[in-house]
């Protein structure tokens, strides 16, 4: 079935499907303010899976027009998160708003706000660029009387107005993720959020990818919430970042910031003798205006002592990789993550490759 074949009543059914089967969440908590300046507005956030507990309490906000990173190792809870932000999963406890909309209440408005590139796949190899893209507007409700003229702007916004009629399955990886822009880009969100938008990528493909983003971006004003494990890009494009590890954010600030933030730490941290890099904060960080105090305070990360971790010179300028070793702990390897984790990233490499 064509994207023009699929009934116009069944496309709210189907927006259902692609953002989530999302039941209404219990009542949040006491919420602050509505603050439609804040792009997202998370208080208390949690979601579990059983006893995972994916999501732990985050409080995040994500300014309107900014590009903010969400960093962390595998199965930090990124994409739990962004997933409830969506309202792709419902929010059992705590608070999120989107342009001041609220999440449990509002869902409905909350989507019409926002893009979505999930981490896996969401183009339909079957189809063309066109009629991918096509559907995704259907989908978004994008009037019939527009649709044509967004979806031939939103392929043109990728670069892929000249493979536009050919089937997804012939695309390379980066076409493929920039098709996939281009389907959360057709409905003309205030808010795009990316899950892993370049993974798998090469270095050119990644930069296409991310010189799209910001060309949309510069046009538009549009807010961006990205996920990703190059922490390069983060440095590179993103105007703030959170670090999140086993559901919490545990450092909020811009790059430079939490650079310099750490080299300030590692200038007054006791020598690492016998206790390796700790992921503890010292005093003085907990209360350095570039970390959120509470959960970095009220949750500190125990690190056991690693080989792995980098240099701690205090001369050498720490890069966005050492804060994330310093914050998420330098076990990563044999901390982070579990089978699914492993699973979801290699197959995501691998559909992208
Ligand atoms: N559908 C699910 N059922 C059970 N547990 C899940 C499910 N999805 C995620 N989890 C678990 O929740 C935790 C957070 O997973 P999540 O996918 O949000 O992490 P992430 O930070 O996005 O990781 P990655 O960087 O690998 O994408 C992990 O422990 C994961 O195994
Ligand atoms: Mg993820």
């Amino acid at each position: 079935m064509t994207p023009d074949e699929i009934p116009e009543e069944n496309c709210e059914e189907a927006a259902d499907e692609t953002l989530g089967g999302a039941s209404r969440a219990g009542a949040p908590g006491p919420a602050p303010a509505p603050d439609a300046s804040d792009a997202v507005l998370c208080r208390g956030l949690r979601y579990a899976f059983g006893e995972t507990r994916a999501v732990d309490g985050v409080d995040l906000s994500v300014r309107a027009g900014e590009v903010f990173g969400l960093l962390g190792p595998n199965g930090a809870g990124k994409t739990t998160a962004i997933r409830c932000i969506t309202t792709l999963l419902p929010v059992p406890a705590g608070m999120v708003r989107v342009f001041g909309h609220d999440t449990a209440k509002e869902r409905m408005a909350v989507r019409r706000l926002l893009g979505y590139v999930p981490q896996q796949l969401s183009a339909d190899a079957g189809l063309t660029g066109r009629e991918n893209v096509t559907l995704f507007a259907r989908v978004f409700d994008v009037s019939r009387r527009e649709r044509a003229a967004r979806v031939e702007q939103a392929l043109a916004a990728v670069g892929l107005t000249d493979a536009a009629d050919r089937l997804a399955k012939t695309y390379s990886g980066g076409m493929i993720r920039r098709l996939e822009l281009a389907q959360a880009l057709v409905s003309a969100p205030r808010l795009l959020m990316l899950d892993e938008p370049t993974i798998g990528l090469d270095p050119i493909a990644r930069t296409s990818v991310w010189d799209h983003i910001n060309a949309v971006r510069a046009a538009t004003g549009m807010t961006v919430l990205v996920t990703t494990h190059y922490m390069d890009e983060a440095d590179q494009y993103c105007d703030r970042v959170a670090l999140m590890h086993h559901g919490r954010i545990r450092a909020l600030g811009t790059p430079d910031e939490l650079k310099s933030a750490l080299r300030v730490r590692r200038r007054t941290a006791p020598a690492p003798a016998t206790t390796g890099t700790s992921a503890h904060p010292s005093p003085a960080s907990t209360s350095h205006p570039h970390f959120s105090a509470s959960p970095l305070s009220s949750s500190p990360l125990s690190s056991p002592p690693s080989s792995a971790a980098p240099s701690r010179s205090s001369d050498a300028a720490p890069t966005l990789e050492d804060v994330f070793r310093d914050v998420a702990g330098s076990g990563l390897d044999e901390q982070s993550g579990d089978f699914r984790d492993v699973r979801s990233t290699r197959r995501t490499a691998h559909r992208v490759g």
